[in-house]
């Protein structure tokens, strides 16, 4: 379906004891949509992504994702989740770590080893699928966590921060995975530090306090605060919200 917002979130409402992490966040994503999310440390990302996956149960507002009200387990054969604290099992080798995961998804053995392939080239681990994960460095370690949220096909995938601790060259063969994946009308969004990664998303939000401080296109965050690179529009947008509160 054309045009569809596959992520769709009204009001979201978060708290932690006495500190909000999101306050009253809403937010939609259309099929197809490259979506990147940034912000500092502690801004509400991960909580954002975990809320929206009906992994936290928001306090007040809703979350659809693909026409579903979260939390909703129908949803999962076509969610992709990469959490920032991935989970990996040491003890299995690469492939059977993609093996187990893909058998939680109810994938066959076939079919994951298929699959495998394709997905083991692009975080470059082909030649290590018969290692220990536990032998593996962590950046290569979060590699096969990204592999794993891809394993099924999803339709829409949430990555927390996949390429923390990724080189540069093998973190701009993930982004051209990513716009790829995109133009195969999969939905992704995505948490980022990294300018030159926001400049790759079709949108960016940015996301401050718990709330989205702006959102657009990169072209037009920058027309928006007057900087010619998102990293200035970003610290420009940050030191605006600082003065108002
Ligand atoms: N389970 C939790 N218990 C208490 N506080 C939390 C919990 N998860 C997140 N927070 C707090 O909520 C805020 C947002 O955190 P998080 O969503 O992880 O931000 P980000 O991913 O943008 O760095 C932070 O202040 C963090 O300390
Ligand atoms: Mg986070």
């Amino acid at each position: 379906m054309a045009g569809e917002q596959v992520v769709r979130a009204e009001g979201l409402r978060k708290r932690f004891g006495s500190h909000t992490a999101l306050d009253g966040l809403s937010l939609s994503v259309p099929q197809g949509q490259l979506y990147g999310l940034a912000g500092p440390n502690g801004a509400g990302k991960t909580t954002l992504i975990r809320t929206l996956c009906g992994l936290l149960r928001p306090d007040e507002g809703e979350a659809h994702l693909l026409g579903w009200r979260m939390p909703n387990t129908r949803v999962r054969s076509q969610l992709g989740y990469m959490p920032q604290d991935f989970a990996v099992y040491d003890d299995l080798s690469v492939i059977q770590n993609l093996e187990f995961f893909g058998e939680l998804y109810g994938l066959h053995r076939a079919h994951v080893r298929g699959r495998a392939d394709g997905l083991l080239d692009l975080v470059q681990l082909a030649d290590r699928r018969r290692d220990r994960v536990g032998s593996l460095s962590g950046g290569m370690r979060r590699r096969v966590s990204l592999a794993i949220s891809l394993l099924h096909k999803p339709r829409l995938a949430f990555l927390d921060e996949p390429t923390a601790g990724v080189d540069p060259k093998l973190r701009r063969s993930f982004w051209d995975y990513f716009s790829a994946l995109a133009e195969q009308d999969v939905t992704l969004v995505v948490t980022t530090h990294l300018v030159e990664e926001a400049q790759r998303c079709h949108r960016v939000g940015f996301l401050m306090a718990g709330r989205l401080l702006t959102e657009g296109t990169p072209d037009e965050i920058l027309a928006q605060t007057g900087k010619t690179n998102l990293d200035d529009a970003f610290i420009e947008l940050q030191e605006r919200r600082e003065v108002k509160s």
